[in-house]
């Protein structure tokens, strides 16, 4: 067992009480997706189809198609109609776990990326948001990380 398998582990049985009833159903959930849901597996497709030409996914492109318009542009964050936390400076990122589990799941206003965004992809934003925005956790995601982590698509 690596390192980061042990860690993420780790992070997977802080979760358990999410990821326990998740693991029993498997589901292609797109038909029960908001129609804004579907509208971000659109960008999310256009997306891979570029980065595939580029030979990976691109972590800066994707976090600009599906995450910036409501972490802005420096991860900075918003406050207003909604409360949009900063990813900028923020130690939630120490962990890998922890940004998989809520772009695989969501959190209150933020909407799942599971079944729009493919493990590459996902390892691809989340590298990026940590290692941008002044967080420095250089420890790589991979693809595999988040296929431990990654369940049925959530339904509501
Ligand atoms: C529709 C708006 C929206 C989009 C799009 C969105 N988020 Fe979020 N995000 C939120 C909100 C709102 C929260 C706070 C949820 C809460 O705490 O209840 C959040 C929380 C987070 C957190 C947890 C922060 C913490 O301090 O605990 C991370 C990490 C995160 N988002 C990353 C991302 C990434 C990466 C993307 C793109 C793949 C993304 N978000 C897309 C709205 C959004």
């Amino acid at each position: 067992m690596t390192q980061q398998t042990v860690h993420t582990a780790g992070v997977v049985s802080r979760f358990a009480p999410y990821l326990a009833p998740l693991s029993l159903a498997v589901t292609l959930g797109l038909a029960a997706m908001p129609a804004a849901a579907q509208g971000a597996a659109g960008q999310a497709q256009a997306a891979t189809e570029s980065a595939g030409a580029l030979g990976g996914p691109d972590g800066e492109q994707l976090y600009r198609q599906n995450c910036m318009a409501c972490h802005m542009a420096q991860g900075e964050g918003a406050q207003g109609l909604g409360r949009f936390p900063a990813l900028a400076n923020n130690p939630a990122l120490t962990a890998a776990g922890y940004p998989i589990f809520v772009v695989l799941n969501g959190l209150g206003g933020m909407p799942w990326f599971n079944g729009m965004l493919s493990d590459e992809e996902i390892a691809a934003v989340v590298s990026y948001v940590r290692t941008h925005f002044g967080n420095t956790y250089t420890d790589p995601v991979r693809p595999e990380d988040v296929a431990m982590m990654r369940g049925p698509v959530p339904t509501e």
